[in-house]
């Protein structure tokens, strides 16, 4: 099958897709009825590579390489990122450093968003000339290189050797003129993956965990004997967030964020933001740019009120908060204990 068509692919299995979240319903926050704060202070602003990132959310990486159906999208995607003054990344870029006729696909976004912040996206084996062509592709702020060992295992046309991967990992990081980004794609990232990524100098993470889009139901779909044990694989997202407290970077917590609620949990866990693709994608393809703009405008607006409740102007002030874990969640954090 043509990498085009595993796109177009991957983007009907997501659409279908009914995602249970990241695991936020096991974290509660302790309500504060005087919480002396007022919704016009709470500010959400950060700055990234001299650019204005006006919200802690961002579209993440998904679409390109499917010809006019996914520039269409990545269209939407990147009109709405602009608006709201939001990161976007793109979705893999090998299809058009294999192909150029795919080119169009991704640089539709620089086009619509001239001046905002996109990020570029390969997968783990990328060499450092081909993110650089990634990068140069659509005058990318950041490179984000995917780790996706599961996805790639039950994809029946995926890759089977995954050495070496760190060492290419330390030469991007070192080497490439924007900063890199490591994600995985929803099997989350646990605390000995973040030692090593540490290790080589990795200062900016998106943990990429289960509760969202389940890249191994999706590529178990594709199979004629499925992989199942595959399907409920990983740490969620909010388990991922306990394992990398004390990381020190830049963390995005992404799979299965549902609403502003996981978004300031996520915040109160350690994460400088929140990453969304499916419910974006869902958004995009429903309602095209006007769609993603009012769904993302709502979520912003109630993360606003949700810090507002619970007396907190700042991401950074969130992580303070008082909360009480439950059930796997608390588990995993007795026996996954901080270090
Ligand atoms: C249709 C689709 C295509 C995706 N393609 C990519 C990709 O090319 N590169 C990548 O790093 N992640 C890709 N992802 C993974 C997302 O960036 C994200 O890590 C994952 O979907 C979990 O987030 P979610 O639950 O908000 O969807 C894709 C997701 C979707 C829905």
């Amino acid at each position: 099958m043509s990498r085009s068509q595993r796109k177009i692919d991957h983007i009907k299995h997501a659409l279908n897709q009914e995602p249970p979240g990241g695991g936020y319903d096991d974290i509660r926050f302790v309500h504060q009825s005087l919480p002396e704060t007022d919704a016009a202070d709470v500010n959400l602003k950060q700055k990234f590579q001299g650019k204005d990132w006006d919200y802690p959310v961002m579209i993440n990486a998904m679409t390109g390489g499917g010809g006019t159906e996914t520039e269409r999208l990545n269209e939407s995607l990147a009109e709405a990122s602009a608006y709201l003054k939001i990161p976007m990344a793109v979705g893999s870029q090998t299809a058009a450093v294999k192909d150029v006729s795919q080119e169009h696909s991704y640089t539709i976004v620089r086009r619509k968003n001239p001046s905002g912040l996109i990020f570029a996206n390969a997968g783990m084996d990328c060499t450092y000339e081909q993110a650089l062509r990634c990068v140069d592709m659509i005058e990318a702020d950041a490179m984000q290189i995917h780790l996706n060992t599961v996805q790639e295992l039950v994809m029946p046309e995926g890759d089977r050797a995954f050495s070496g991967i760190l060492a290419g990992l330390e030469k991007l990081v070192r080497d490439l003129p924007v900063p890199l980004i490591v994600k995985e794609v929803g099997f989350g990232m646990s605390r000995d993956t973040i030692n090593k990524l540490s290790s080589i100098g990795v200062s900016r993470i998106d943990v990429g965990g289960r509760g969202g889009t389940n890249f191994a139901s999706i590529e178990n779909a594709r199979r004629s004997l499925p992989l199942e044990g595959f399907n409920s694989w990983g740490m969620t997202t909010a388990e991922s967030l306990l394992e990398v407290r004390g990381f020190g970077g830049h963390v995005t917590a992404a799979g299965g964020i549902r609403d502003a609620g996981d978004a300031v949990k996520s915040f109160a866990l350690g994460a400088d933001a929140v990453g969304m693709a499916g419910p974006a994608l869902r958004m995009a393809n429903e309602g095209g740019t006007e769609a993603v703009i009012d769904g993302m405008n709502h979520m912003i607006e109630e993360i606003r009120f949700i810090m507002t409740a619970l007396g907190t102007e700042t991401v950074e002030a969130v992580r303070h908060v008082p909360y009480v874990l439950h059930g796997s969640l608390k588990e995993w954090a007795e026996q996954r204990p901080s270090q």
